[in-house]
């Protein structure tokens, strides 16, 4: 057996690795290897989640965004971006074609728009938890004052998500303008984690200037954080944005990524992004091979799905929006999955 077999053997036993052995098996892995090593990722995604696939439905409900961040399409500085807000009505009738779907869990994401103040969130929140009790409510609106997320969660919201997009300072540095701080995004999630949200971080795979030490800062500070959900996909350029001539992240590292993160974080819900999708026609079913175990299909009104458009070529945008619920359902279960609307909590969160 080869050192990195032996690497890929101690991973897959005790769901931890140095960070020199985790650069060597991302710098020295091969083929042979990384058959082993996805296979193991998928086993361990088995022993805790079966063959079950948990769908979200996804509702992009703004895309104003008081923040610049160099690799985003909806970077306040984007004139060219046309800019939405969904109503509470809006939401409620994305919620209740979800609804009628079977899906027990809806992800509220937008930009960071001030139009959405504490207290409307806590209405809109309120609201979807009166005509829907049952399913689980996910923000995904970026970072805020503690006492913003402690209303959010006493309001009925379950489940934040926060990729904090890169670990390493510098690289932070290089993707996002000064206002922002890694340190402060850390503190966000730590906040997140001890209100009692389901959390969720992540980043991209092979954002400019990241290298193969910074992925390494991005998996241990994964394992060290612990949340319960992990989002990955490759960076893809947006044509109105300075990263526009920038290399697109490959197939090969993303999976790579959520297979190492599978073995990390064995009980993490782990999604086949859309991104992953927009670089490779069969990408998300390839990260549900590789361990990931959840599929957040776009329910938002067709007619503003080509706008929130954080990267060119994003799928689900165009005339087959409308069809896109059957066709992952039809994906997910051609690759051998079984489709759950089920809330889908992670096995170890109660609501505290
Ligand atoms: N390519 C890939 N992912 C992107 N995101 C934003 N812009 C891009 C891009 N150009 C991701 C960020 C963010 C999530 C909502 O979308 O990681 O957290
Ligand atoms: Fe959206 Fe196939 S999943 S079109």
């Amino acid at each position: 057996m080869t050192y990195i077999d032996n690497l890929i053997n101690e991973l897959y036993e005790k769901n931890e690795l140095a960070d020199n052995e985790l650069l060597y098996l991302i710098k020295n892995i091969d083929e042979e290897s990384r058959k082993k090593l996805l296979e193991k990722a998928y086993e361990t995604k088995f022993k805790y989640y079966g063959n079950k696939v948990f769908m979200r439905g996804l509702i992009e409900f703004t895309n104003y965004c008081k923040n610049d961040c160099y690799y985003c399409g909806i970077r306040k500085s984007n004139k060219s971006a046309e800019r939405y807000r969904l109503s509470l009505e809006q939401i409620l009738e994305c919620c209740n074609i979800g609804y009628n779907l079977g899906y027990r869990t809806y992800v509220l994401q937008g930009g960071e728009d001030g139009f959405y103040t504490d207290d409307r969130i806590v209405e809109i929140i309120k609201t979807i938890k009166a005509f829907f009790p049952e399913c689980a409510i996910t923000l995904s609106i970026g970072e805020k004052p503690y006492g913003s997320y402690e209303r959010y969660y006493e309001a009925g919201a379950d489940r934040y998500l926060l990729r904090h997009e890169s670990a390493n300072v510098e690289h932070y540095g290089k993707l996002h303008p000064r206002e922002l701080s890694l340190s402060n995004r850390k503190q966000c999630l730590y906040n997140l984690k001890e209100i009692g949200y389901q959390v969720g971080a992540g980043f991209m795979v092979e954002s400019p200037y990241q290298t193969e030490e910074n992925l390494v800062e991005d998996l241990l500070f994964l394992k060290k954080l612990e949340p319960h959900m992990v989002g990955i996909g490759p960076f893809i350029p947006h044509k109105d944005t300075d990263f526009r001539d920038k290399m697109q992240g490959t197939l090969e590292k993303t999976i790579l990524m959520v297979a190492l993160t599978r073995l990390l974080l064995p009980k993490a819900l782990i999604p086949a992004t859309t991104a992953l999708g927009t670089i490779h026609p069969l990408g998300r079913e390839m990260g549900l091979k590789a361990g990931a175990n959840v599929v957040m299909p776009n329910l938002s009104p067709t007619k503003v799905r080509a706008k929130y458009s954080l990267y060119d070529n994003k799928i689900c945008t165009g005339d087959e929006a409308a069809e896109c619920r059957y066709c992952i359902e039809r994906r997910i279960e051609n690759s051998g999955f079984v489709v759950d609307t089920s809330r889908g909590d992670n096995i170890e969160w109660k609501r505290t």
